[in-house]
């Protein structure tokens, strides 16, 4: 008999007899992630034909612009999650606090913090975008508060991304490494094709917004000096760089071939009083552990992201994650060049 391509629901199934863990509720909740990546991912295949290329007109509660698509994913994301009795309650970058599950709808064991769309500013270039997610449970009984979800990243029972790019992939961890699932459009699936994810050790490739050089902290600054000084600098050999504008395109491409990314602090931030760019609960914690999952490494360049204990629910954090032997030294130089 042929072999066709294994679903998302079978490499569930299969995985849950394998760690003899199976958790139908999580695969339920995850059936549904996967139902609402697909819807979003519709929208922004079809992009100006759908009308939601553009602005909302609105900010959100970090005073960022809202695009349209922003206010769109979050709704697709809660309507297709709402209802099936899977969740507790949902924390979203586009929303202020977290949003309970109503009283019409069972409540679940589960928790889910998610950036509904990822890359904001490439979706009207259609540029690479995605949708990250973290997943902790909810200890108490009853409706959950903001703060059940300041978990750190190490309680996460499950994190991933969709990318929405020249193809849509899902990728996700349990706990057992770091699958990949393309969505196949003519069935509606996702269809595993990358299992078992590994980020190379070393690399010659890395990823940081050069036009923040001027505000740069001492030891990003000499990283990538020493970066650009090529194969006739203290490195010997030459990089390349890579920025996608969305730090699922990022670190997508670093899951696949190697690199190391970044978003450190930098002179801007610390001056607008921010500990940083990007987020803890839905943006660093989802990534870190998927890349620590893959052999990789995520830290702040004082301390591990997965170790820190958040205290609240938009917390910002530096972020240096990828391949370890780059994240290695950059935790060196921040360790040298501190203060
Ligand atoms: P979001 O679109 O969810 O606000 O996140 C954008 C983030 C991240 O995806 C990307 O790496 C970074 O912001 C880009 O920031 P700059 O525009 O400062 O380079
Ligand atoms: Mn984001
Ligand atoms: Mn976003």
């Amino acid at each position: 008999m042929s072999q066709t391509g294994t679903t998302l629901s079978q490499f569930l199934i299969e995985q849950g007899r394998l760690h003899g863990d199976t958790d139908e509720a999580l695969n339920g909740l995850l059936s549904d992630v996967a139902t609402a990546c697909k819807r979003l991912s519709n929208l922004v295949r079809l992009g100006e034909l759908a009308g939601v290329l553009g602005a909302a007109g609105q900010e959100n509660v970090q005073g960022e612009e809202q695009k349209k698509l922003d206010v769109i994913a979050n709704e697709v994301f809660i309507d297709s999650l709402q209802r099936s009795g899977y969740l507790a309650g949902i924390a979203s970058e586009e929303m202020d606090a977290h949003y309970p599950i109503p009283a019409n709808y069972s409540r679940g064991d589960y928790l889910l913090a998610f950036d509904p769309l990822d890359g904001s500013s490439n979706i009207d270039v259609n540029g690479s975008t995605g949708t990250i997610f973290s997943i902790t449970r909810h200890s108490g009984d009853g409706a959950p508060t903001d703060a059940d979800f300041l978990q750190s990243g190490l309680s996460q029972v499950c994190s991933g991304y969709c990318l929405y790019s020249s193809a849509s992939m899902l990728l996700l961890t349990t706990g057992h490494g770091v699958s990949g699932f393309t969505l196949d459009n003519r069935e509606g699936e996702f269809i595993l094709t990358h299992p078992e994810i590994k980020v190379p050790r070393a690399t010659r490739e890395y990823a940081i917004n050069s036009a923040y050089a001027r505000h740069w902290l001492a030891p990003e600054k000499r990283y990538v000096e020493e970066c650009l000084a090529g194969v006739e600098g203290p490195r010997e050999k030459d990089f390349n760089m890579r920025w996608a504008g969305s730090m699922v395109g990022d670190v997508h491409r670093i899951l696949c071939r190697g690199g190391v990314f970044m978003y450190p602090m930098d002179a801007r931030l610390q001056a607008d009083g921010k500990a940083g760019k990007l987020r803890l609960l839905y943006e660093a914690n989802p990534m870190g552990w998927l890349m620590e999952q893959a052999g990789g490494m995520a830290h702040t360049g004082t301390q591990p992201i997965l170790s820190i204990q958040p205290d609240s629910l938009h917390q910002r954090v530096p972020v240096i994650m990828g391949s370890a032997e780059e994240v290695e030294r950059l935790i060196g130089y921040h360790q040298e060049l501190a203060g």
